[in-house]
């Protein structure tokens, strides 16, 4: 039965949209965890739109289940999460005009720098998952450079329906398959909600899954805590 990693960045937009104190994403890691998460996930982004660095530090002090920091390829943050040692970093794509993480890491085409932080990252301890579509070339491009994990983009298996989307959910479990088959961790994540986690869930050798803006919409009516709760009550069926 997968893990449950709740990320927390868009308590972190409130708070931005403010630019004051609350809400803090801190107090949405710790009722997390009240609630049954396994991982909290944090994505210090180039321009900080939503975690700062202060979440981060504080955070590596306070949560006491798997912190697993998203990040770009790029010098500064990498840096950062060398200092802060996160237990998992997650190397996603990044462009700053877009709203979300649109599509998974390219490492077919930019291997140099990410080989270059994963280097730093392994020097640091710390261990390596890469954010990719379900696309054979870059599993194994990912599976060469020997990363502990890779994280499965869903969000195409979450905008479609029906037959479209059984397309994509099968797309889904043959990239597991080679995923798991060349010794990674297979995690997924992006777009999923309450009411299409469960396919997702149920791939075989499915480790974790990252969720965020479907629990973080939740728990403005319920709570963190039951908002967690019944996420995890879901996948774990
Ligand atoms: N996994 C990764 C790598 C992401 O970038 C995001 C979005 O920040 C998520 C999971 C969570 O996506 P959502 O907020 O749509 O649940």
């Amino acid at each position: 039965m997968p893990h449950l990693g709740v990320n927390i960045d868009h308590v972190a937009t409130i708070r931005q949209a403010r630019n004051t104190n609350e809400p803090d994403p801190v107090w949405a890691a710790a009722l997390s965890e009240l609630g049954g998460a396994d991982c909290i996930t944090l994505h210090l982004r180039e321009d900080r739109r939503h975690i700062q660095d202060r979440d981060l530090e504080v955070m590596r002090q306070t949560v006491k289940v798997k912190l697993n920091l998203e990040l770009a390829a790029e010098a500064d943050v990498v840096s950062i999460a060398c200092r802060v040692k996160p237990d998992q970093v997650t190397l996603v794509p990044e462009r700053r005009e877009e709203v979300t993480t649109e599509g998974g890491l390219d490492v077919v085409t930019h291997e140099a720098s990410i080989v270059r932080a994963i280097d730093q990252f392994r020097e640091a301890g710390i261990s390596v998952s890469l954010f990719l579509d379900p696309d054979p070339k870059q599993i194994e491009m990912a599976a060469k450079l020997k990363v502990d994990a890779v994280e499965l983009h869903t969000g195409q298996y979450a905008l479609t329906r029906g037959r479209e989307q059984q397309k994509e959910l099968a797309r889904l479990s043959i990239a597991g398959e080679q995923i798991h088959k060349a010794g990674m961790q297979l995690l997924a994540g992006h777009g999923l909600t309450y009411t299409n986690v469960q396919p997702i869930a149920q791939i075989p050798e499915m480790a974790e899954l990252n969720i965020g803006h479907s629990i973080v919409s939740r728990a403005v009516f319920v709570g963190f805590r039951d908002a967690v709760a019944e996420m995890k009550r879901l996948i774990t069926l």
